[in-house]
């Protein structure tokens, strides 16, 4: 038997993937760019076995659940493509084991609850296809990976890399140049942590893969969107090289709430941020007009929890708005240890809407940092 296990981190994007031009092979409407979290925090680790005398057909299971492997579903692509890569190498050199014929056995966790409304399909698929990749000992590129990852679930892709990552759209019709590269490693800006505020453990009322869609079919501000997204990509790039938190916040932010405006654009509409969210806007944008600086950055998924991209040395001042604003109602992680600073003084309360969310509205924190890419692991 051999067998192959790796771990691959969450990514949360600043400027966010939303609407496919080809929703087989997952092609986007609009490049992105994300942030990938430390995976000794949230992670996804997956072992996969391969063996002449396993019965025939893959299998998978997910958190210890057996899920079905439809050939022609997300999953069997990602399987399909990845054997037939291996059975490239296996026709060039005749002396490898001949793996490509043999039925799989897939185990894949999440370290975090799939019910705190994170991303799992990002680090999950990532974890699949790079554990797949080691067992094969395939040769190819993480970015040449992604193409295989993003066929998965879009937002995957990106989680092949550590540091910050974009997603080329691309144009190609193959989808061969719709790939993920990283832009900056996690050393080059070490600095930045990232608060995750669990809003809500629900399961999202629309999914993303039917949410976009309906916003491409019926939304008219989505083609503004796109005009837009590609001067953001270029300045966020260069925010990050340069390490200006200033702007890299400032877009982050822009593109969060234009992504949650297509979103209302579309019909019927779809709203994913509650009064909670909305809130924790109130409260970070006061935070940074009180400091005279812009020291936190709020983004949301395609749900109401809240990330807040801060450094290191604001993130005392990030998480002391946070506890007095939104007490929460389950003890929080924080590896870190981070003490919470008193509000800035001229922080003006009333900004804040009082009475829109109730104590414990805030469930938990969850206290990360930048995190590096996939990682190979001996024997668990
Ligand atoms: C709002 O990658 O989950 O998180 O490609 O259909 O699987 P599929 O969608 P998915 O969408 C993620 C949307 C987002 C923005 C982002 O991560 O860029």
């Amino acid at each position: 038997m051999y067998e192959a296990t790796v771990s691959a981190p969450v990514n949360i994007a600043c400027i966010k993937y939303w609407g496919k031009r080809d929703t087989k092979l997952i092609l986007p409407t609009n490049s992105s760019l994300s942030v990938t979290l430390d995976q000794d925090h949230l992670r996804s680790t997956t072992t996969s076995r391969v063996d002449e005398s396993f019965e025939k057909g893959d299998r998978l299971w997910l958190n210890g659940k057996e899920e079905t492997v439809k050939e022609d579903g997300r999953l069997g692509v990602c399987i399909k493509e990845l054997r037939n890569w291996r059975k490239i190498e296996e026709d060039k050199n005749s002396s490898l084991p001949k793996l490509s014929q043999w039925p799989l056995r897939i185990a894949s966790y999440n370290n975090f609850p799939t019910a705190a409304g994170l991303a799992s399909s990002a680090s999950g698929l990532a974890a699949l296809v790079a554990s797949l990749a080691k067992l094969y000992e395939l040769p190819q590129s993480p970015s040449e990976l992604s193409l295989i990852a993003r066929q998965g679930s879009g937002s995957a892709c990106r989680s092949l890399f550590g540091g910050y990552v974009a997603w080329r759209e691309g144009s190609k019709e193959d989808g061969s140049d719709s790939l993920a590269e990283q832009v900056a490693s996690r050393e080059d800006w070490p600095e930045m942590r990232a608060l995750i505020c669990v809003v809500s453990d629900l399961k999202k009322g629309t999914s993303s893969t039917s949410g976009m869609q309906r916003t491409v079919e019926t939304s008219t501000l989505l083609k503004e969107r796109l005009n837009i997204v590609p001067g953001r990509m270029e300045e966020i790039s260069k925010t990050i090289k340069s390490k200006d938190f200033e702007n890299f916040a400032k877009i982050t932010m822009k593109d969060s709430n234009s992504f949650h405006s297509v979103c209302l654009d579309t019909s019927p509409p779809i709203f994913y941020l509650n009064d909670v969210s909305k809130s924790i806007i109130q409260v970070i944008e006061e935070l940074n007009r009180s400091s005279g600086e812009i020291i936190a950055a709020y983004t949301f998924d395609a749900g109401p929890n809240a990330v807040i991209y801060s450094l290191e040395k604001n993130i005392g001042k990030v998480l002391g708005v946070i506890n007095k604003f939104f007490p929460q109602a389950e003890e929080s992680k924080d590896p870190f240890k981070t003490k919470s600073e008193d509000l800035p003084e001229s922080f003006n309360q009333n900004v804040v809407r009082q009475g829109g969310w109730e104590k414990g509205s805030v469930k938990s924190l969850i206290h990360t940092r930048v995190g590096d890419g996939p990682r190979t692991l001996g024997k668990e």
